[in-house]
């Protein structure tokens, strides 16, 4: 017969523990001798068994008899194993009742039924997502430290200005960028842990976009550039769409993938060294937030190949609603075309206006080399992103 002794330890402070300790070590119906010196103990050892569904065979002043019941076996009966803890264990589809359950934990019946629209592998895995993941949490940068914000940034008052109507237009992006998927993270069910982690570190990361952009814009005077109807009408489409999917293919193949370029263009343009690190290092965690929106519609398209088509009637739509508005605002155009430019002169403004040209047939590679990484012909890559919004976005 196994025996614990609890000596001066009352099951008031924790005695239970022991007791439960010995008891899990023999059968149901095996018996436990308890010794112990706590004056309570032949009242709380009854009191304590009946609880856990366990018999006192015998009980007095130094202890007793335990036989350990069936009872506590049977709560346990029900239970379900959520998955394993590994990316190997995940479940094509994870059941409502895992609920938040941690992925691998023993789940008791009878809990609680949540509500997670997204809870097919299909639907949101990359087998990328815990690498992008590890990669974003190790590559967040502070933006106290890693901006020269003290740099001498002493431009001609219409360059200045440039830079602020540049940095207007990025932070509305940037907050469509924060929304869309700060919308779908709490409809994924938890059972796919690493999605959402990305897709938090992808939110915090926009977060610090919109600080940064906003920290430069304001560095030198205290007004903000404009916001027009066409690039806010052309970021409604993307915030109000409401399958997932499509709004991550909206979002990061089509426009975060137009914005690495656009990024790479400031910070290699960028008239003071502020401006080109803010579009360097928001450049550097776009990419990341495009390679989790390709893997996860890769996956989803190549167990699904019907996708392919919705996806394209997405774009096909969002042109159609926007067709009669502006897209990228003249004054966005025309300020990234000096910070290209860099001079007054017919020259240099020339130039600026080739190189915003080349930004723009860049962004159509991209995105047209990204569409057939989906599996789209080159035909139908071409195609859809000649559809692109003219907002970049
Ligand atoms: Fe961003
Ligand atoms: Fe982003």
């Amino acid at each position: 017969m196994s025996h614990v002794d609890l000596g001066d330890l009352g099951l008031d402070r924790g005695g239970h523990l022991l007791i439960k300790q010995a008891l899990s070590t023999v059968p149901v119906g095996g018996v436990v001798q308890v010794i112990g010196r706590h004056p309570a103990l032949p009242v709380h050892l009854p009191a304590w068994c009946r609880a856990q569904g366990h018999e006192v065979v015998e009980v007095g002043p130094g202890g007793g008899r335990v036989r350990r019941g069936a009872a506590e076996v049977g709560r346990w009966a029900g239970a379900e194993r959520a998955g394993g803890p590994a990316p190997d264990g995940l479940v094509a589809r994870a059941p409502a009742t895992w609920g938040l359950a941690a992925r691998g934990a023993l789940v008791e019946a009878g809990g609680p039924t949540f509500d997670y629209p997204l809870d097919r592998r299909e639907q949101v895995w990359a087998d990328d997502a815990p690498r992008l993941y590890t990669q974003a949490a190790a590559a967040q940068w502070d933006p106290a430290t890693a901006i020269p914000w003290d740099a001498a940034v002493d431009l001609p008052a219409e360059v200045e200005a440039a830079v602020t109507q540049v940095m207007t237009y990025l932070i509305e992006n940037e907050v469509a960028a924060l929304q869309v998927p700060a919308r779908f993270l709490a409809k994924v069910h938890p059972h796919f842990r690493e999605v959402l982690q990305v897709l938090a570190v992808q939110v915090a990361d926009e977060a610090r976009h919109i600080e940064v952009f906003t920290r430069r814009a304001l560095l030198r005077g205290p007004a903000l550039g404009l916001s027009t109807v066409g690039g806010q009408a052309s970021l409604k489409t993307l915030v109000d769409e409401p399958d997932f999917a499509l709004a991550s293919f909206l979002l990061s193949v089509m426009g975060e993938g137009t914005f690495v370029s656009l990024l790479k263009f400031i910070a290699d343009h960028a008239p003071d060294p502020v401006t080109a690190a803010v579009a360097r290092l928001s450049g550097q965690d776009e990419a990341r937030h495009v390679a989790f929106g390709l893997a996860h519609l890769r996956r989803e398209v190549d167990h699904d190949p019907a996708l392919r088509g919705r996806l394209a009637a997405a774009v096909e739509r969002r042109h159609s609603a926007l067709q009669h508005t502006a897209g990228l605002n003249a004054e966005v155009h025309d300020a990234l075309v000096l910070l290209a430019a860099g001079a007054w002169t017919p020259e240099a403004i020339g130039r600026g206006h080739d190189r915003v040209v080349a930004l723009v047939g860049e962004m159509d590679q991209g995105r047209r080399h990204r569409l057939k990484m989906l599996g789209f012909t080159e035909g139908e890559a071409a195609a859809l992103s000649s559809l692109h919004t003219r907002n970049f976005m």
